[in-house]
């Protein structure tokens, strides 16, 4: 894999150093490519999204979890995972369910991993169909035969607040020291710019919001906040979306409730409290709080009413409850 990487950024180093560049939360710079920035050299980076967009092949029944960073997907992939995987696991002893013994994101990959693989997973998609995936990629970068397929999509939208403030802890982890720490004030500067990876923030998630209004079977669009508030309807939602709905017999015997359970943050961040998911990333980096509102812990009020605005402004007409 490492190789694969290699030769990938050679690959698009030439494209890479025409793009228009920024200061980064993370790395020390993000790259403008489509309208959106990106990380450069990195599994979930720039010159993956071209590789991609050159050589990725979906099938037509991939579903496909699309996420900003910081906007529940670990939460997103380890339900996904749960719900669709639950009969295989279902007369097994507990302890032995993946989520109970490993990280979401060993469970199920981003796509932009799939590009350095050897043998890349969606040759297999036949056989484990419907084949899940996950993207921080924007809708309109989305490599071309995802959306030629109409393949399923579901997409996690969290309010902007909370996504600056997970973002500002998680890129103070996993910076590196020698740049020092991210302040508050910087982190949103930069977010009310609208640089992040994968942002502008608004754009990303307007991009699917209007795709989810224009193929409704297509995009299912859901919010961290409501998952939050109304977890058992949204799963219910989530599986039936999936093609799995539960059944009257699964629902008597509490299956929405334990699904629920295994992937709460509160299980979830207790078998992740260890290890690490990758040299450089520990697996407790994608638990912090997982509360709805932790920004008022954080953010000045000068700071929420600009990033009220903002919102207001670029949502304009839209119904996007964030
Ligand atoms: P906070 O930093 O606000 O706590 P992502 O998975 O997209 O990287 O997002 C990480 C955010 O989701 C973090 O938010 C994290 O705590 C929260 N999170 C992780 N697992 C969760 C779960 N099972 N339920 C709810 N929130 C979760």
């Amino acid at each position: 894999e490492m190789t694969n990487m290699a030769l990938i950024f050679d690959r698009y180093k030439d494209r890479l150093a025409t793009l228009p560049k920024e200061k980064g939360w993370i790395t020390e710079n993000l790259y403008m490519y489509q309208g959106f920035w990106h990380q450069p050299s990195r599994r979930i980076s720039v010159e993956t999204v071209m590789a991609l967009q050159d050589t990725f092949k979906a099938h037509p029944t991939d579903i496909y979890l699309a996420t900003l960073p910081k906007s529940g997907t670990t939460w997103l992939k380890a339900l996904v995972f749960a719900l669709v995987n639950r009969n295989r696991y279902k007369d097994n002893r507990l302890s032995t369910h993946p989520l109970l013994v490993s990280n979401p994101h060993n469970c199920l990959p981003f796509i932009e991993t799939e590009v350095y693989r050897n043998t890349p997973t969606y040759v297999d998609a036949h056989v484990h169909s419907p084949h899940l995936f996950a993207t921080h990629i924007p809708y309109t970068s989305l490599p071309r035969s995802v959306l030629d397929f109409g393949c399923r999509l579901v997409y996690l939208c969290r309010n902007p607040k909370d996504v600056l403030v997970s973002m500002f802890h998680f890129a103070n982890k996993l910076r590196d020291k020698s740049r020092g720490l991210l302040t508050l004030e910087e982190a949103f500067d930069l977010f009310s710019k609208g640089i992040m990876p994968t942002g502008t923030y608004w754009d990303h998630v307007k991009g699917y919001h209007k795709a989810s209004i224009e193929y409704p079977q297509n995009v299912l669009f859901l919010t961290y906040e409501d998952m939050k508030i109304d977890t058992v309807n949204n799963v219910k939602r989530l599986a039936s979306y999936l093609g799995h709905p539960f059944t009257d017999e699964e629902e008597g015997e509490g299956a929405v409730q334990g699904i629920i359970r295994l992937c709460s943050f509160e299980n979830l961040s207790e078998v992740n409290k260890h290890g690490n998911l990758r040299e450089d990333i520990p697996n407790d980096a994608f638990f912090r709080e997982g509360k709805v509102g932790d920004w008022k812990n954080h953010l000045t009020d000068e700071m929420s009413c600009i990033l009220d605005k903002i919102t207001r402004e670029k949502f304009y007409g839209l119904d996007i409850t964030s």
